[in-house]
């Protein structure tokens, strides 16, 4: 039993399992570690065919891998990652390796890395975006760390990983935490395109007042199209799914309050930090937390009620709200790789977005069309400034800016939030801003707290008695 598996997992919930259930399918020798039994019988389960099995006792799992030990942590994010390497570093030796599958906060990532190193042991953080299926038959994979211990498990990931025209959907992001900022980060865009599509829902619905059905027809239209994705195709397909307590459909008697593990959040919260507003991303972090006021928006839709016009030409709308949300589609992507951009060179994380974009392409829940597109505009230009920069972009957004622009304002005067679509539009429009009004903000500054200003036509710095000048 010595020293006979190539890799071995902590944690054998659904993530995990799934993932070492992947691993044996690419004939890797691989085990497990669970402290509780029943996850340990779900594995050999699920695994019969491959003869897989795992360990109570986690001395004997350690002991049972090849040195170096490759051990992937596969628990729930916090305290428990924690505790989990608490227990299992007495039991390695110097040179071996533990990677942080999870969604870890980066600056834990970072703590850990520092603390692990002084022992000798190699720590990486690595996002894993796919869930359960992904896990299954080919996730998207971001690993940052050290990169001789990452040559050490590179062929296991990418014989697991998702495939897209034969590349495989992992690549060495760089070195530090920057594996797992790149997953938050990949996550605030999740957040964006659910967001994006629960406006486009509430458009269909709620202004040319589609039901089920007619929403079901029409994502699946745009989902045959450049809007192609993995969470179109899913938002698609929940609108045909009945519930079998009332007959109706199981989206009707849904909740409308969505929760969050925080993945979005702290990508918001480092955003601000850094300076690089990615306002889209922001808003539908907010638009969760806001959906949670339930009582105050029952009372409060009573005491301020809108009317509502109706949108004489349906087909147009339709087509229009289909270029609305491919426009604030770039722009989630637009925002996520820029913020990704700055936390490169603040970070020293040295970020390649074309690699990271290429991996994005398959296996990940962000995955869609688009990112062939965004792929090949890091490939001609790596140093692109913004995605808007890029020449195929641009001319995608001088098509569809019209109709977005309809789709907000139909929005605005029907009274129905769209936080996302309208942040997008503004975004652009101050991105594409030569001479904006915040030389009014500096002036109110230097007015009223002698913070001073820097001047068109002359080179330094500038302070005015604005009261003697009135
Ligand atoms: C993924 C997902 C995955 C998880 C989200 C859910 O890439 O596979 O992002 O990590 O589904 O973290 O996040 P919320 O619970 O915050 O919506």
């Amino acid at each position: 039993m010595k020293n006979k598996y190539t890799l071995g997992m902590i944690g054998l919930g659904t993530m995990g399992r799934n993932l070492l259930l992947n691993m044996a399918d690419n004939g890797f020798q691989v085990t497990g570690y669970d402290k509780d039994a029943r996850m340990l019988q779900k594995l050999e389960e699920d695994g019969k065919a491959h003869n897989l099995k795992g360990f109570e006792s986690l001395t004997d799992f350690v002991q049972s891998l090849e040195l170096p030990r490759r051990i992937m942590l596969l628990v729930p994010a916090g305290a428990i990652v924690d505790s989990v390497i608490q227990e299992v570093v007495p039991l390695l030796d110097k040179g071996d390796m533990i990677i942080d599958s999870g969604n870890s906060h980066y600056t834990d990532t970072s703590r850990r890395a520092i603390e692990l190193s002084d022992k000798g042991i190699h720590f990486f953080g690595m996002g894993i975006s796919g869930g359960e299926e992904g896990a299954r038959f080919g996730p998207s994979m971001m690993p940052g760390g050290d990169k001789t211990a990452y040559n050490a498990v590179k062929p296991i990931l990418e014989a697991v990983s998702a495939k897209v025209n034969g590349d495989p959907c992992v690549t060495y992001i760089g070195p530090g935490a920057s594996g797992h900022f790149v997953k938050m980060v990949h996550n605030g865009i999740e957040y964006s395109m659910m967001q994006i599509l629960a406006e486009a829902y509430d458009l269909l619905k709620n202004v040319l007042g589609y039901n089920n059905g007619q929403i079901f027809s029409t994502f699946e239209k745009w989902n045959n199209g450049r809007l192609k994705s993995f969470l179109l195709e899913v938002t698609r397909d929940i609108f045909k799914v009945k519930d079998p307590k009332t007959g109706g459909y199981l989206i009707d008697v849904i909740k409308d309050q969505a929760k969050s593990k925080g993945t979005g959040k702290w990508t918001s919260q480092v955003s601000m930090d850094l300076q690089l507003p990615i306002p889209t991303i922001n808003e539908s972090v907010s638009a969760r937390d806001l959906s949670k006021f339930k009582t105050l928006r029952v009372a409060l839709s009573k005491a301020l009620p809108h009317q509502q016009t109706k949108v004489e030409d349906t087909a147009a709308f339709e087509v229009q709200l289909e270029q609305a949300l491919y426009f604030a589609m770039i722009t989630s992507y637009a925002q996520g790789l820029h913020l990704l951009e700055q936390a490169s060179a603040e970070f020293k994380y040295e970020l390649n977005l074309k690699e990271i974009s290429q991996i994005w392409r398959g296996g990940c829940i962000i995955r869609a069309v688009l990112l062939e597109d965004i792929y090949q505009a890091y490939k001609k230009q790596p140093e692109l400034p913004h995605l808007y920069s890029d020449e195929s972009i641009q001319n995608q957004l001088k098509e569809i800016i019209p109709g977005t622009r309809n789709v907000v304002i139909t929005a605005l005067s029907n009274g129905i939030a769209i936080p996302c679509f309208a942040s997008a539009l503004t975004y652009y429009d101050s991105l594409r801003t030569e001479n904006s009004p915040l030389n009014l903000t500096q002036a109110q500054r230097d007015f009223f707290g002698a913070h001073t200003f820097e001047r068109i036509d002359e080179e330094g710095i500038f302070h005015a008695n604005w009261n003697e000048n009135n």
